[in-house]
């Protein structure tokens, strides 16, 4: 049994090593390459054999190449493929024959088809397209329990004529709806689409089709394509129930996942706890549906936490909104009555320093400029003044000064200063 299989592979090599040296053997083309569009956005590729083609023990297959709208080149035995892509920019690829063995490679000449690029005046198609799926519980029980929304928005053409009407139509799989539901732009052409429910299916790995078409009397409208990734469009809910308790200093929050078609495993949080107070904020990412966190006890807490579904499960998308917030510990008086009691001091500082301030500018303003002097009466007079100084105006101040002459007043002129 060994034997014979060794037997056998010693022909194989034998005959490979016969064949590919031979520049008699020749490939030869494949025929009747034609490219179909069997779906939106998608085309199939076939071929047949070269009737003509030579004969011997060897494996023929087929090397295809994309060149538009995308470059794409890959290798098959089949004689036929298919290819899920835009068309609006026509489409064009080849096919070739080849043969491959371990130390080289023969391949025969290429068959070449095309796509048109479809109909219509530039300027026309729509632009912009965005889309987002959501997820939404089923109400009609007896099917699967979650069902999914699909958004779309677009702008139109800036060449479109006035009385242009866009159609939109989704593919998801072999499934293909046209929109019934639009909004419409002042001039009441369609410029958004909303299907309440899909076929799509949220934890597939299949594009999301997305092609819009229009009419006009006045012009051919360009059609539009463009094909979605799942993960990347779609709008994860944020965490339900979210609850939080404090024990002393001591914060458990809790939340359950969001409404979705995934499984509780497949989900990051990131959990949003911010001090009221002081404005401190703290974020924390994690898989779990539950955090504790140590908190200071006399301050308010707004918690909140969104959710994204996460690598395990398929690409990295969006983060869902956050979650509405909810408040835990208290905002009481106390601070409030010590930050008031700062105030004041400061207030009353700030007061002070301002008056002495003004004292000191005086009175190097009188020193710089002193007052004409005018003589002085008699006793009580200068008794007036003096009493006046005491209240405060220091112009007078200087004024007892200059003209207190008698030694009867020397104290009253100490206690001036
Ligand atoms: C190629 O197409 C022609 C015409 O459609 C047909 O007669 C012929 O049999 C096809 N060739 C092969 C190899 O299928
Ligand atoms: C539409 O898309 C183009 C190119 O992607 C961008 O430059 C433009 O700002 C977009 N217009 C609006 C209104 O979003
Ligand atoms: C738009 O595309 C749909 C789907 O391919 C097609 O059924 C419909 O006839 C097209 N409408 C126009 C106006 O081209």
């Amino acid at each position: 049994m060994v034997l014979e299989l060794l037997i056998l592979l010693g022909a194989a090599v034998t005959l490979q090593a016969d064949l590919l040296p031979d520049k008699k053997f020749v490939l030869l083309p494949p025929v009747n390459f034609t490219i179909k569009v069997t779906d939106l956005a998608q085309v199939f590729l076939r071929w047949e054999p070269n009737p003509d083609q030579e004969q011997r023990e060897v494996n023929l297959e087929y090397r295809v190449k994309i060149n538009a709208p995308e470059e794409d080149d890959y290798e098959t035995r089949s004689t036929q493929s298919k290819c899920v892509t835009i068309l609006h920019k026509g489409f064009s690829a080849k096919v070739q024959t080849i043969v491959r063995s371990e130390h080289s490679l023969l391949t025969s000449s290429w068959a070449s088809a095309e796509l048109q690029v479809p109909p219509g005046s530039p300027g026309t198609s729509i632009v912009n397209l965005s889309c987002t799926t959501n997820t939404v519980p089923n109400n009609h029980a007896n099917l699967q329990p979650y069902q999914v929304s699909l958004q779309c928005t677009w702008l139109v053409g800036k060449d479109a004529p006035e009385d242009t009407q866009y159609f939109l139509y989704y593919r998801y799989g072999s499934r293909t709806e046209e929109c019934q539901v639009y909004s419409k732009d002042a001039l009441k052409r369609n410029v958004a689409c909303w299907f309440p429910r899909t076929f799509i299916n949220s934890k597939g790995h299949e594009w999301l089709v997305v092609h819009v078409n229009g009419s006009s009397k006045r012009a051919m409208i360009k059609p539009f394509d463009q094909l979605f990734a799942l993960h990347a469009i779609d709008r994860v809910n944020p965490p339900m129930n979210l609850t939080a308790e404090t024990e002393g200093n001591r914060l458990s929050i809790q939340w359950e996942k969001p409404v979705s078609a995934f499984p509780i495993h497949c989900f990051d949080y990131e959990v949003k706890i911010n001090n009221t107070r002081k404005s401190y904020l703290q974020t924390e990412k994690m898989t779990t549906n539950a955090f504790v966190s140590i908190i200071d006890d006399i301050s308010k807490y707004s918690i909140q936490v969104r959710a994204a579904v996460s690598s395990v499960c398929r690409e990295a998308g969006l983060w869902s909104e956050w979650s509405q917030p909810i408040y835990v510990g208290n905002d009481e008086q106390k601070p409030l009555k010590e930050w008031f009691l700062i105030m004041l001091l400061a207030t009353i500082c700030f007061i002070l320093l301002i008056f002495s301030l003004i004292c000191k500018i005086c009175h190097l303003w009188t020193k710089l400029f002193p007052p004409i002097p005018a003589p002085k009466s008699n006793i009580k007079d200068l008794f007036v003044t003096t009493n006046y100084e005491k209240t405060g105006s220091s112009e007078t101040e200087i004024e007892v000064i200059s003209y207190v002459e008698e030694p009867e007043f020397e104290i009253l002129e100490d206690s001036v200063f």
